[in-house]
C-alpha cells in the first residue's frame, strides 16, 4: 500500500507538457528538448531524448538512426538501441492527442 501511495503521489507531481504542432509539420523526426517526436502522417510516437547510457540529450539523426552526441549510441526510430554503449531502449512516452479547430496538440505528463 505504501508503495502504491508513493507512486500515485509521483504521478500527481508530474506537470502536463504540451506540444502544439505546426499545421505543416513534415513527417519525420523532430527534436523538442526532452522529447523526440516521430511523425508519420497521422501517426505519432513520442520518445524521451535522454540517452539511456549516461543521460545526454539526443539531438541528431544520421540516416534513419537517432544518435547520442556523447558516446555515439544509436537508436532506431522505435527507440531500440542498435549501437552501444547504450543497451536500454529510449522510454516511449504516453500522450494524448487534442485537436481543436484544426490545431493539433500532443499532451503528456513529464
Ligand atoms: Fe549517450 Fe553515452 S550518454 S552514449
Amino acid at each position: 500500500v505504501w508503495d502504491q501511495s508513493v507512486r500515485r503521489k509521483q504521478e500527481f507531481s508530474l506537470a502536463e507538457q504540451e506540444l502544439i504542432l505546426a499545421p505543416d509539420l513534415p513527417d519525420g523526426v523532430h527534436f523538442f528538448g526532452r522529447v523526440i517526436l516521430v511523425k508519420e502522417g497521422r501517426s505519432f510516437r513520442l520518445l524521451s531524448s535522454k540517452c539511456t547510457h549516461l543521460g545526454c540529450r539526443i539531438n541528431e539523426m544520421e540516416g534513419d538512426q537517432l544518435v547520442c552526441p556523447c558516446h555515439g549510441s544509436r537508436y532506431n526510430l522505435q527507440g531500440v538501441p542498435v549501437k552501444g554503449p547504450a543497451v536500454e531502449p529510449l522510454p516511449e512516452i504516453d500522450f494524448r492527442l487534442e485537436e481543436t479547430g484544426g490545431v493539433v496538440k500532443i499532451v503528456w505528463k513529464g
